[in-house]
């Protein structure tokens, strides 16, 4: 028999009947018993709000896999770009497709020298490069306005093209200009994440880029690359949904990537381990964090109520830069931090876990990223992810994104004139 739930209108005694199906209800079943009961979900934790073919994730079992492929193979075996197009265009391609692809993204990096010089030079040389990225997503708008059409998949796919290929230059162009350092334009000789370290950190000589970092470099962005229906893509989805443009939906994705509850935790648990500074000083921070003092950044989620896949991968990968660089000094804090919080029943009973960004911040700063840059990674490895779910929304078809409330303030009243109040 079919899975299914009944609701009872106890006020009418009127029943239905809703199949579950796949995990889920039809709302718009909902709606024809209950017109005008809505159903309360703030942080939208209950909420399903999509059909999506692109990433399946099994928190309770620690579960990644990008249209059906497990993170662990497509972190050793693939790279950023083949799992850009995977999530894109939902297979693997054939050498012949990937040729093309990478040849297409190779070819859009350069950004307009106008929107280069101008745009970057309007800012403060302190300017967190996270603002710097939103707004020049935003602004990219402004020079495709062909963008606006988005019922034209080749036009949808142009777009999704440059955003892909532009992140890299703009969050590098970001950082050189709060290094005041003179910008490197984008060698098309190189791959995509030697093109990015290279305008990064090219200063003079020709730069040298480790196999070993260059392989981390890879693995992190293909790790960030998508993780269905989180907060910044929520965000795309809702201000696409709208059929605004795909540089305006990025923007907004890029807006909620940034706060630290999201991809801004890589910056914060660096922020965290120079806080606690030495590994006598991890208990009483814990202490700190149960009593509610705040949290233990890098740890917990949404979804996970286990070991966070990314993690595990994260964590290999940092000891493989280790080996180049020297070991990172917070690290031991970290992994105090990780044995400390793992034992606690506190963390236990939450069932929180490291996530993505507990080790990643340290990776990235033994590359030589400065702090303010690793949410600007994370932003690059997410881009395709973003389009992906945008593309596939649009394809669907689907309906402006508008919830409904509960009204909770006054009852109407007169308007009072200023001097009578
Ligand atoms: N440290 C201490 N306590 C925590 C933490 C934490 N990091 N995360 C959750 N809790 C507690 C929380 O206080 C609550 O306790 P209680 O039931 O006693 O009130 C319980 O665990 C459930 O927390 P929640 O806030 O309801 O969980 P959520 O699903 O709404 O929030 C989260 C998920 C990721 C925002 C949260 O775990 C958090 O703030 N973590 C720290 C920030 C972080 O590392 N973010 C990166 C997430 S992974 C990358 C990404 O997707 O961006």
């Amino acid at each position: 028999m079919a899975e299914s739930i009944t609701i009872t209108d106890n006020r009418t005694g009127e029943s239905l009947e809703i199949p579950i199906d796949n995990g889920g209800v039809d709302a718009a079943e909902w709606r024809k018993l209950l017109p005008g009961v809505w159903f309360h979900d703030p942080g939208l934790a209950t909420t399903s709000g999509a059909d999506s073919a692109i990433t399946e994730l099994d928190g309770e079992n620690g579960i990644l896999r990008y249209r059906g492929y497990p993170i662990e193979q497509l972190a050793q075996q693939s790279t950023f770009l083949e799992v850009s197009y995977l999530l894109i265009h939902g297979e693997l391609p054939t050498q012949a497709q990937l040729d093309a692809w990478v040849h297409e993204i190779t070819h859009h990096t350069f950004l307009h020298e106008k929107f280069r010089t101008r745009m970057y030079d309007a800012y403060h040389y302190d300017a967190h490069p996270m603002g710097l990225l939103t707004s020049s997503v935003a602004g990219l708008s402004t020079f495709y306005p062909e963008a606006k059409d988005i019922d034209d998949p080749d036009v949808r796919m142009k777009q999704i093209v440059r955003l892909i290929a532009k992140m890299p230059t703009m969050a590098a162009s970001a950082h050189r200009h709060a290094m005041g350092l003179p910008y490197v334009f984008p060698d098309n000789a190189l791959d995509y994440p030697s093109n990015f370290l290279n305008m990064m950190f090219q200063v003079g000589n020709p730069y040298e880029i480790h196999p070993a970092l260059h392989k981390a470099m890879e693995i992190l962005l293909i790790l960030h690359a998508d993780h269905e229906q989180n907060c910044s893509t929520t965000a795309a989805r809702v201000v696409g949904s709208a059929h605004a443009d795909p540089y305006s939906s990025v923007a907004a994705a890029a807006a909620a990537l940034y706060g630290p509850r999201h991809g801004g935790a890589n910056e914060a648990v660096l922020n965290m381990l120079d806080e606690i500074g030495s590994l006598d000083h991890v208990p009483a921070f814990i202490e700190s964090v149960k009593a509610g003092e705040g949290r233990l950044m890098g740890f917990g989620h949404r979804v996970y109520k286990n070991y966070d896949p990314r993690a595990a991968i994260i964590k290999d990968a940092a000891y493989d830069v280790f080996e180049v660089t020297g070991k990172n000094p917070r690290l031991d804090i970290a992994l105090k931090l990780e044995e400390v919080a793992l034992s606690d029943s506190y963390f236990v009973d939450r069932k929180l876990y490291p996530n993505v960004d507990f080790y990643s911040g340290l990776i990235y700063e033994s590359m030589g990223f400065p702090v303010e840059m690793f949410t600007v990674l994370f932003a690059i490895g997410r881009t395709p992810g973003w389009l992906a779910h945008w593309n596939e929304m649009l394809e669907q078809n689907s309906r402006i994104a508008r919830p409904r409330q509960r009204y909770t303030g006054a009852g109407v009243r007169d308007y009072v004139a200023i001097d009578a109040r």
